[in-house]
């Protein structure tokens, strides 16, 4: 049997296809579209389905809007175990705090390495199916130099962008030595982490590092050539974000507690704010003011923070949800922050939107428009997701 040639892609029956073409002007909404996957896995025409141009193969999809695929630009992934119990305890008043962390790490030291890939594995899988076609996922649950350096490693595997985090909490056996610890994560564990890692973070608050410690391990990953970024202002008040613009990091995740030099700080700069609505749900918290962000200029975010212990869902459309419900964004500024939002904060330009040039990342979504999202929570929407050009659900 000849094999087929085909190079070129039209996607049409697009009743609302949304772009983010210019990054700076809104969603870029068109109703009635068409696009067109290039040979090389990138977008090559979008535009009115009347003006479509002609393709090797049509794929009709019915009538459903498009969106350019989800970047969840903040996930830890490697780890074992689970931590029902904790949520349940919180859900009854219990409060959380940045030490369930050591219960996931001794969990994780104790697993193979094929445990940890299956696990990340499932995980990649479910955001895939949600529609999510870039991940960050960050180390932090090894906390030796071994340890974190195999998390690391193992992510690599399965995710476009890894982050070193070994400044996650201050493991038990360094308990009445914290700078030792301190010493060892912008030292040896550095050293050994850097080569599997884009970025480097830091978990600035109460409980975990403060501000000296923190300013340590951002000096030395930087030193590294290691871009960075930091957990900041989840728990309260604190360092964090203002540590983040001065070190120029690529973003500042949480910012639940935000004063205004903050606010000020974060919309006169290149750090983007991002958001985790997932973790103030699960861990029945104050929302981030996510209007103050937005009304003073700075660029938001969202990702779901997926992991055992602050928040455990995968799902970028439920964070979408939350994002418009809890936060009173708009459904299209909250669609532009999960995924222009999310390419901003891992400093990607390929990804996020689908202009001309753009990777081929999109999600079909059985809904006639993208604010089905927010409108239809808990909804599985996601109908078909394209990355690189290729069908993968
Ligand atoms: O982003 N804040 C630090 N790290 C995670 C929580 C990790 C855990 O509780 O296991 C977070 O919320
Ligand atoms: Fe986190």
């Amino acid at each position: 049997m000849e094999s087929s040639s085909v190079t070129t892609t039209l996607i049409t029956g697009i009743a609302e296809l949304t772009t983010h073409a210019d990054p700076d002007a809104g969603p870029g909404t068109l109703a009635d579209a068409a696009l067109v996957v290039g040979d090389d896995g990138r977008v090559a025409w979008t535009g009115p389905a009347a003006q479509a141009p002609d393709a090797d193969e049509r794929v009709d999809v019915g009538g459903r809007a498009v969106v350019p695929g989800f970047v969840d630009s903040h996930a830890h992934l490697v780890f074992a175990g689970d931590r029902a119990h904790e949520f349940a305890a919180r859900m009854t008043g219990a409060p959380y705090g940045a030490g369930g962390i050591r219960t996931t790490v001794a969990a994780t030291r104790a697993a193979g390495d094929d445990v940890l890939r299956a696990n990340l594995k499932r995980l990649t899988g479910e955001m895939l199916r949600q529609g999510t076609t870039t991940v960050e996922c960050k180390s932090g649950y090894g906390l030796t130099v071994e340890d974190e350096a195999r998390a690391l490693r193992l992510a690599r595997e399965q995710v476009e962008a890894v982050t070193y985090l070994g400044a996650h909490v201050v493991p038990a056996e360094f308990k009445d030595r914290p700078e030792d610890y301190v010493d060892l994560v912008k030292g040896e564990m550095l050293d050994a982490c850097a080569p599997y890692a884009d970025y480097a973070d830091v978990f600035c608050e109460r409980g975990a590092f403060d501000e000296e410690q923190t300013r340590e391990i951002l000096t030395a990953a930087k030193g590294r050539g290691l871009a960075v970024r930091l957990h900041a202002n989840q728990l309260g008040p604190g360092p964090g974000v203002r540590l983040a613009v001065e070190f120029g990091a690529a973003s500042a995740d949480h910012c639940t507690f935000l004063d205004d030099a903050d606010v000020d700080a974060l919309a006169g700069s290149q750090t983007v704010a991002t958001l985790l609505p997932g973790v103030e749900f699960s861990t029945r918290s104050p929302y981030p003011d996510a209007r103050r962000l937005l009304e003073a200029g700075a660029t938001v975010a969202i990702a779901t923070d997926c992991n055992p212990g602050s928040c455990y869902t995968s799902s970028m459309p439920f964070c979408i949800a939350l994002a418009v419900r809890e936060m009173r964004m708009s459904p299209a500024e909250a669609l532009w922050a999960a995924t222009a939002g999310g390419a901003r904060a891992l400093r990607r330009t390929d990804v996020g939107h689908l202009a001309v040039g753009a990777r081929a990342d999109f999600a079909v979504l059985d809904a006639p428009s993208f604010i089905h999202l927010a409108y239809r929570p808990g909804v599985p929407l996601v109908h078909r997701v394209w990355k690189n050009g290729t069908p993968a659900v």
